[in-house]
């Protein structure tokens, strides 16, 4: 399907719960979000329908977000689901890898095809700082364990943030030796993150990829590797989302850098997304939202499809400078 700027999108993000089994400083308040409560949430089934509704339309890829979408019951029996429905050729996650270690056997065995994990950071007591109660060595197990099951690619999520003062090159070495993506992630001001509660990082905190790459291509010499290069078309990973990739040569992997506000990579976007609760968002960074969940509730496939063109409709041709406020990363699945 086409929305009106003649974007093919073929991309659903679909956030399967707000919790988390984290609380990063960046994603929610101390105190967690005041959940959805159990029946706002789109149960398995009509999360179903809905994926049966989208790839009629045209859906192709389905990525499973959160907040944490492993910590959502059912989930390794939804992927199965999802991946019969004729018309999906593709069904990933994202996710900050804590569960993998217990569950990516069952989830590959179900059809999941790659995975994405968040990890800001390689140093135990920042981990614990960004995530508040995550342990660093629990998300490295996840990223062996998804290596290990041999989900393809495997990518890892760095949200960069200029306050925080990242080892960036420990990151990038990690693309070397093993057949992982490390991306950069321009960090989002989305949310409430200047108001009260919030971490405080606002415009200054967000470090243009450009300079990133300086950066990293600067350490990467003064410690005897290789230069960072545009990758070679073989090496870049699958994935339809909005990353551009370097290389160290002969590395076995990648590094990736997404740049949502210094490179509005928004004539490309390919997506929708659909909350927790059922409310379809035609951008990221838009509160503009679409209710889906009555018509699926209802059993009526017709209006369901209606509620989709209409959010499809109203994808707007960019985003501009202002965020939407009314919900943070973890209710929208990022
Ligand atoms: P693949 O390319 O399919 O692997 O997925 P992806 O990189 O789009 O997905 P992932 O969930 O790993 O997201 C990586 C980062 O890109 C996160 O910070 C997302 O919030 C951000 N992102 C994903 N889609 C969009 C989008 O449409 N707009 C903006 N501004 N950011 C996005
Ligand atoms: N800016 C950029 N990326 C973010 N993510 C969460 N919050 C933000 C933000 N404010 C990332 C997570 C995860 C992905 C879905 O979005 O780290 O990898
Ligand atoms: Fe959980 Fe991801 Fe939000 Fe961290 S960024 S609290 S891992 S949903």
């Amino acid at each position: 399907m086409k929305d009106s700027h003649g974007r093919v999108i073929d991309y659903l993000r679909l956030s399967l719960t707000d919790r988390c089994n984290f609380r990063c400083v960046y994603c929610m308040p101390e105190e967690g979000v005041c959940s959805m409560a159990h029946d706002e949430i789109l149960r398995i089934e009509e999360i179903e329908r809905l994926v049966h509704v989208a790839a009629g339309l045209g859906i192709r890829s389905v990525r499973l977000t959160g907040g944490e979408p492993l910590v959502r019951k059912g989930v390794v029996d939804l992927v199965h689901a999802i991946t019969d429905i004729p018309g999906i050729e593709n069904v990933s996650m994202t996710t900050n890898g804590v569960l993998l270690p217990a569950m990516v056997d069952d989830l590959k065995a179900a059809g999941l095809s790659r995975v994405n994990i968040s990890l800001d950071t390689l140093d135990t007591e920042q981990f614990r700082a960004i995530t508040r109660v995550g342990r660093l060595e629990d998300t490295l197990a996840g990223i062996d364990a998804a290596l290990e099951a041999g989900l393809n690619p495997v990518k890892v999520n760095a949200v960069t943030v200029r306050s925080l003062n990242q080892d960036f090159l420990a990151f990038a070495k990690l693309s070397i030796d093993r057949p992982l993506h490390v991306r950069f992630i321009e960090y989002m001001p989305v949310g409430n993150a200047e108001g009260e509660g919030g971490t405080g990082w606002g415009k200054a905190d967000v470090i243009p990829s450009e300079e990133l790459i300086g950066i990293i291509g600067e350490q990467a010499r003064a410690a005897g590797l290789p230069d960072l290069v545009p990758a070679a078309k073989a090496s870049k990973p699958v994935g339809w989302g909005p990353a551009r990739y370097f290389e160290f040569s002969g590395a076995a992997g990648t590094v990736g850098f997404i740049s949502p506000l210094s490179r509005h990579f928004c004539s490309e976007c390919n997506r929708l997304r659909v909350t927790a609760d059922g409310k379809v968002r035609p951008c990221l960074f838009s509160d503009d939202e679409y209710d889906v969940r009555a018509a699926l509730r209802a059993e009526d496939d017709a209006a369901a499809r209606e509620v989709l063109l209409r959010a499809l409709g109203a994808k707007p041709d960019e985003h501009h400078d202002k965020v939407g406020t009314e919900r943070n990363m973890s209710q929208i699945g990022g």
